[in-house]
């Protein structure tokens, strides 16, 4: 036997109505629409309708979606208190996956995984992910929680919880679009994880956990804190040339750059892009947005021919610093947005489900006898 394929690079193991990527020439699109016109024209919360029911809202729709999603962003009773007893300087990431994991304990029916059922939790976790992080992060920084605005927008409410202001429309409108660019990617290395352990008739909070453990590492979303690692390493726009050839000739990966499917630009990366040099300069942040554009350059001569381009984790790094966030926050930012993607997985995988169990090559020795344990 040999079908192996390390990595399971370009096989096909699911189907889904969700989002549609061509690597080759840069295409992303939720149910048909091209990301670049979601995230010019949309909301999040559009978007996040649309990836669950293949049409976008109509008004009525979307009001009664946004009326449920407000409805649900506070935390059941003893969460709060349970956040506020964590090490302060735990990584965002590690609270955020133990307290989903957490929210299942809350839950009267936690394994239940009928379709509705399924989806009235996902809007549940989506709703409350938010406050999860914003109290998380205020209690960290010795500051008073700020309990949810209920008359925001998802992307307002959750910059109005952890700055404890109302943000501008700018603001919120630029946090809205990242939320948009995050919410679904196909059959990526988190959305599988949350495939496979839903397909063994687990739980929701089980495939989401699962789902985050994987977001969390650098070669998946963990690498935009990595992005912005190295931008503060860099000391000047001067500097950047060294710096990256010299890691490219150590073999070290530059952080935000490659992708699995893209080998052409990454359209999210596009949008991030323009979306980073609008913010840096609003907010005085311009020298950070010139050693981004500069790493890109450097790269472009470098590696271009290799296919490796900005994926989504690049701007994005330079967006969230703008506005505002600590940099261990970026991470759990792309989850947020993630969730609604790795939710509509797992409803479409219970649809038509089907165990995850690959095989694996044995390479190892046969007929070895067995030698007694003095004799070793
Ligand atoms: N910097 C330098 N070289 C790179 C990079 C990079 N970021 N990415 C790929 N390469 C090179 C590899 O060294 C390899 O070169 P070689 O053929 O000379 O050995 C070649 O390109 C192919 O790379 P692989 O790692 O084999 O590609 P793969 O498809 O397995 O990996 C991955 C994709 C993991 C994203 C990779 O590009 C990477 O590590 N990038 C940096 C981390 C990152 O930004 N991850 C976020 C991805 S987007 C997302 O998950 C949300």
């Amino acid at each position: 036997m040999s079908d192996f394929v390390k990595g399971l690079a370009g096989i096909v193991a699911a189907e889904t109505n969700m989002s549609f990527i061509d690597g080759q020439k840069g295409i992303l699109e939720y149910v048909g629409i091209p990301i670049g016109e979601l995230a010019s024209k949309g909301t999040f919360e559009e978007s996040v309708y649309l990836l669950w029911n293949q049409k976008l809202p109509t008004r009525a729709e979307l009001d009664a979606f946004n009326a449920q999603i407000r409805g649900y962003h506070d935390l059941p009773a003893g969460m709060a208190n349970r956040l506020i007893s964590l090490p302060m300087q735990a990584h965002p990431m590690h609270v955020l996956r133990t307290m989903i994991s957490a929210l299942s304990m809350h839950d009267p029916d936690p394994n239940n995984i009928e379709l509705d059922a399924v989806r009235d939790k996902a809007m549940k976790i989506l709703s409350r992910a938010p406050t999860l992080i914003a109290y998380f992060d205020r209690y960290r920084r010795g500051l008073p929680l700020i309990h949810p605005h209920k008359e925001l927008s998802f992307a307002g409410n959750f910059l109005y919880m952890l700055n404890g202001v109302a943000p501008t429309e700018a603001m919120t409108r630029a946090f809205d679009i990242c939320m948009i660019t995050h919410a679904d990617h196909g059959l990526n290395n988190s959305t599988f994880a949350a495939r496979v352990v839903i397909s063994t008739l687990s739980d929701l909070y089980s495939a989401l956990t699962a789902a985050i453990g994987s977001l969390r590492g650098p070669l998946h979303g963990g690498a935009n804190e990595g992005v912005m690692r190295m931008l503060n390493e860099i000391p000047s726009v001067d500097e950047v040339e060294p710096y990256i050839l010299g890691k490219l000739e150590r073999k070290e990966k530059i952080m935000g750059f490659g992708h699995r499917v893209y080998k052409n630009v990454d359209p999210r990366a596009t949008e991030l892009k323009t979306l980073a040099r609008q913010l840096a300069e609003d907010t005085g942040n311009m020298e950070l947005y010139e050693k981004s554009n500069a790493i890109e350059q450097v790269m472009e001569k470098a590696v271009a021919a290799k296919g490796i381009y900005p994926n989504v984790d690049f701007y994005s790094a330079t967006t969230y610093h703008c506005i505002g966030l600590s940099l261990d926050l970026f991470t759990p930012m792309f989850a947020l947005s993630r969730i609604a993607g790795w939710s509509g997985h797992i409803l479409e995988q219970l649809e038509d489900n089907r165990l995850y169990r690959p095989a694996a090559e044995y390479v190892g020795p046969h007929d070895v006898p067995y030698t007694p344990i003095d004799q070793r």
